[in-house]
């Protein structure tokens, strides 16, 4: 089965609160929550690929030394398996904006779970919780 590598990233806030976005329309799993993030191109570093896509969803600069890693996720989908790293990351310049239309939202460390996540992404919140 193809393997699909993408990383993700928990933005922390002074208040502790946690970055997450919603998966927009016409996308596979559209309306779902998830950690910001993306696949990494051939060839990339999974640090450069997720300050990469922070800047172009979220038009936030992120240096990879404020990359913390966390944990990952591999989940079997039906046509491909994700492997997804985690990173955490406390510092990063500019304001948050949904640059591609998802909607954006902070959220306690507690409400994550309120929020309907991709398979993938459920396993995450435990670690992020135990982190926080
Ligand atoms: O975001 P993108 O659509 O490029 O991601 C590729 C696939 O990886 C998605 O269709 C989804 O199945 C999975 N994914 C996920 N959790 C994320 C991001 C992507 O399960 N946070």
């Amino acid at each position: 089965m193809k393997l699909v590598l993408v990383v993700a990233c928990a933005l922390v806030d002074v208040d502790n609160r946690v970055l997450i976005s919603q998966r927009p329309e016409g996308k596979q799993l559209a309306g779902l929550w998830e950690f910001p993030g993306g696949k990494v191109d051939p060839d990339e570093r999974p640090e450069d690929a997720l300050v990469r896509e922070l800047h172009e969803e979220l038009g936030i600069t992120v240096k990879p030394a404020c990359l913390a890693p966390l944990t990952f996720a591999s989940f079997a989908y039906e046509t491909f398996h994700l492997l997804m790293p985690l990173y955490v990351c406390r510092r990063w310049d500019g304001f948050v904006t949904g640059r591609e239309g998802q909607a954006t939202r902070w959220v306690r460390p507690k409400q994550l779970r309120d929020y309907p996540m991709p398979p993938a992404d459920e396993p995450l919140v435990a670690h992020l919780l135990d982190l926080l």
